[in-house]
């Protein structure tokens, strides 16, 4: 048997903000007797696009982002279901997550590249949310990095995105004060609706550091930065003694065609004997399943809201892509390929 299968190419290594004209869809045919012992053919069933794509797209290749190549299809995190395997532990039916799956309807891979999903009453995309990746930046970020304390305020930025909504759940649930920014009076409604007890549009901002030393008058202990730029600068001025500052995301920097000036008032964390700390959430793989078992339960006992900004079908993944760049959505981005 064989199936005929959409896949994403990238076509031109964008420049500035990604465009459509940079990917282009094109149709293969897979066939299934070409499944190789420890292979199995899957099939797409649910798709995440996340900001860290874009900078794969910049003809990088190091250690922690493997640049894509041009006319080769584009992959990233993906969710799949098993339709035959010559794979010991994998059998039809079992759905699995990657973090590398291409954008193809049907593929051939090998096996050990998949994690077979537990079975539970939660919607599979949660695996691409708080139960996945996302779930366990937002975790580790915040907890390992931020090291949030009792009483103490957490600010958090893009709070209406995928990370940011959970950082502040996750700051509540850990007893502190959750504060977070997010563009637009829609996603501040959003963010307040989640439990965060204050949330600032920065979009009707005009001076940003008197803005954040209004909207934190007792000043910030964790800033968990999802942006950097301007909002990192302005934060910096309002830090308390001790304060930590994971650094998670610069996305106002990523389609930057300039190199982004580097960074100001450091001598602000000198002052207040503060930590800024990047990481990247692959650091603390061997916790993962620790995490997924703690975000589940979270869930099972509401105790967490979930947020997922569902869109359908292969051409709707790099329109996708694209409106996280603009802030056109709520909660995670996944998009749905094919019916469960
Ligand atoms: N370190 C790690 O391992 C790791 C892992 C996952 C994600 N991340 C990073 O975490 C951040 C959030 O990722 P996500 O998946 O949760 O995305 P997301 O927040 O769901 O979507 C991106 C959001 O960023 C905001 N944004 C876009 N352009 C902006 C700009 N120029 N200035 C300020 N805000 C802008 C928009 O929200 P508004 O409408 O509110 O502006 C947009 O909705 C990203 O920086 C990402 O790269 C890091």
């Amino acid at each position: 048997m064989s199936h005929q299968s959409k896949r994403i190419i990238l076509k031109s290594f964008p420049q500035g903000h990604p465009k459509e004209s940079d990917f282009e869809i094109n149709t293969i045919e897979i066939k299934e007797d070409e499944v190789k012992d420890g292979q199995v053919l899957v099939k797409l069933l649910y798709v995440s696009v996340d900001p860290y794509l874009r900078y794969r797209m910049k003809q990088v290749d190091n250690k922690a982002f493997q640049g894509y190549k041009l006319n080769e299809p584009l992959t990233s995190i993906c969710l799949a279901r098993v339709i035959s395997s010559k794979h010991g532990s994998l059998k039809e039916g079992d759905n699995v997550t990657s973090w590398n799956l291409t954008w193809q309807e049907f593929s051939i891979v090998k096996g050990e590249e998949l994690n077979k999903l537990p079975s539970n009453d939660l919607p599979l995309s949660y695996y691409l949310h708080s139960l996945g990746m996302t779930g366990f930046t937002a975790y580790f970020g915040l907890l390992s990095v931020g090291e949030p304390k009792e009483g103490e305020t957490v600010l958090v930025s893009a709070a209406a995105g995928a990370v940011g909504m959970l950082v502040g759940q996750i700051a509540k649930l850990k007893g502190c004060k959750a504060l977070g920014i997010a563009g637009g009076k829609e996603k501040v409604e959003f963010v307040k609706s989640l439990g965060f007890d204050d949330c600032l549009d920065y979009k009707t901002v005009d001076n940003m550091d008197e803005a954040i030393k209004k909207f934190c008058p007792n000043g910030i202990d964790v800033y968990f930065d999802n942006v950097g730029s301007e909002t990192l600068d302005a934060v910096l001025l309002n830090i308390n003694d001790g304060a930590r500052l994971p650094l998670c995301g610069s996305i106002s920097n990523y389609n930057d065609t300039k190199e982004a000036q580097g960074p100001r008032r450091t001598f602000n964390l000198i002052s207040k004997n503060a930590k800024m700390e990047g990481f990247l959430v692959s650091k603390y793989g061997k916790d993962f399943g620790k995490a997924q078992q703690e975000i589940t339960e979270w869930l099972k006992q509401g105790k967490i809201k979930e947020q997922i900004d569902e869109r359908n079908g292969m051409e709707k993944i790099v329109p996708s892509f694209i409106d996280l760049f603009h802030g056109r959505n709520t909660g995670k981005v996944v998009v749905k390929i094919a019916d469960e």
